[in-house]
């Protein structure tokens, strides 16, 4: 019998690509989401794709009784929580809504994995807890800033309770906490990818829609910092190579191969890259032109992090492979098909 992996946020865009590579990697991936953020098409997406169709239960996850009937109905040993809001900006105008969700959601599910035995636990973390790192690129012992923004905060405090709970439950809870760097892309079937609800906030959808003409024009926030062309320098690394993170990841908890009961590992290309060269490196791989201007710097912006990413490759074995030129044609390949769909 195929080992099962409990997905939750898995019709969301990270999910959904993890859903895949699990999928294809011989795993029965059971899907909970409420489709806050995301769509159904993504589970048609996932089907089409891999030829299997999906475990779904349409659920929230702060809602323990729905979710205790998922441990009930199915089988897993293992879980990966991507379902959380992630919207920053919002997080600072709304955090009793964030605290709720991201933390209630995540305490909710550890709870329930301890009470019904299930061991394993992937927690989608962010690059966001190393804030204005003083040292670059950064490593998993880099030491965490003050998070700037309540969704920020979530992270940190979602990656302490981990390590708490699973410090008080040895042997019965491990986990891991991938921090992502600047996950960008779509599979290369164009069949899922990053569907964000009304104005973008994040840069790659913002380019994508700039160029479908959705919107009049992409302001790059700010060319004044201390980087070699004065936009900000990001690890853009590509949604398959961070779904496939994943695989490996929870693959090293089943195998019992991890070194302690709780791990963090960054999970990124290793290499920054500025604004500018994204905007033009997305013209180049598309053959398009791009409307695009110099506005003042976005509050809350760090001038660059980037990840050394030594720890997820000698432990993992794992390291980013797509080129940056593929994945952006893939952004760009997604937004066309997103619009036919
Ligand atoms: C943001 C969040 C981070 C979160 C991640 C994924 C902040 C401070 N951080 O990362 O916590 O995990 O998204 O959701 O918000 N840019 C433009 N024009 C745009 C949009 C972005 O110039 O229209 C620039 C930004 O200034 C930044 C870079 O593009 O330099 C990347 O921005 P974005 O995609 O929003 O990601 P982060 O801010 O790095």
């Amino acid at each position: 019998m195929k080992r099962g992996v409990l997905v939750t946020g898995g019709a969301g865009y990270i999910g959904s690509h993890t859903a895949v590579e699990l999928t294809e990697a011989g795993y029965e991936v059971i899907i909970v989401d409420n489709f806050s953020n995301s769509d159904r098409n993504s589970l048609e997406g996932i089907r089409k794709i891999t030829g299997v169709e999906p475990k779904f239960v349409e659920a929230d996850c702060c809602d323990k009784e729905a979710m205790r009937r998922v441990f009930e109905e199915y089988e897993f040993d293992s879980a990966i929580h991507f379902a959380a809001y992630k919207a920053v900006g919002e997080s600072v105008a709304k955090p009793a809504k964030y605290y709720r969700n991201n933390l209630l959601s995540f305490i909710n599910l550890l709870e329930l994995m301890l009470e019904y035995g299930r061991k394993n636990i992937l927690f989608s973390s962010s690059a966001t807890v190393y804030g204005d790192a003083e040292v670059l690129p950064v490593t998993e012992l880099t030491p965490r800033k003050p998070a700037t923004s309540p969704y920020g905060n979530t992270k940190q405090m979602a990656e302490d309770i981990l390590r708490d709970m699973v410090a008080a439950n040895t042997g019965k809870l491990c986990g891991i906490a991938l921090r992502y760097f600047n996950p960008i892309g779509a599979h290369p079937s164009a069949l899922i990818g990053e569907l964000p609800r009304g104005v973008p906030n994040n840069l790659v959808p913002y380019i994508t829609q700039t160029a479908a003409g959705i919107r009049e024009c992409l302001s790059i926030f700010g060319d004044d910092y201390n980087t070699p062309d004065g936009s900000c320098l990001r690890d853009y690394i590509d949604v398959v190579d961070l779904a496939r993170a994943h695989v490996v990841a929870i693959g090293r908890l089943i195998e019992e191969r991890n070194k302690q009961n709780y791990e963090v590992f960054n999970i990124g290309t290793g290499r920054p890259v500025s604004v500018f060269e994204l905007v033009h490196g997305f013209e180049s791989a598309n053959n398009l032109k791009l409307n695009y201007n110099v506005a003042p710097r976005r509050a809350g912006d760090v001038t660059a992090v980037w990840a050394d990413t030594t720890l997820a490759n000698e432990e993992l074995g794992w390291r980013a492979e797509r080129e940056l030129i593929d994945t952006l044609r893939s952004a760009w390949e997604w937004e066309c098909n997103v619009r036919k769909q």
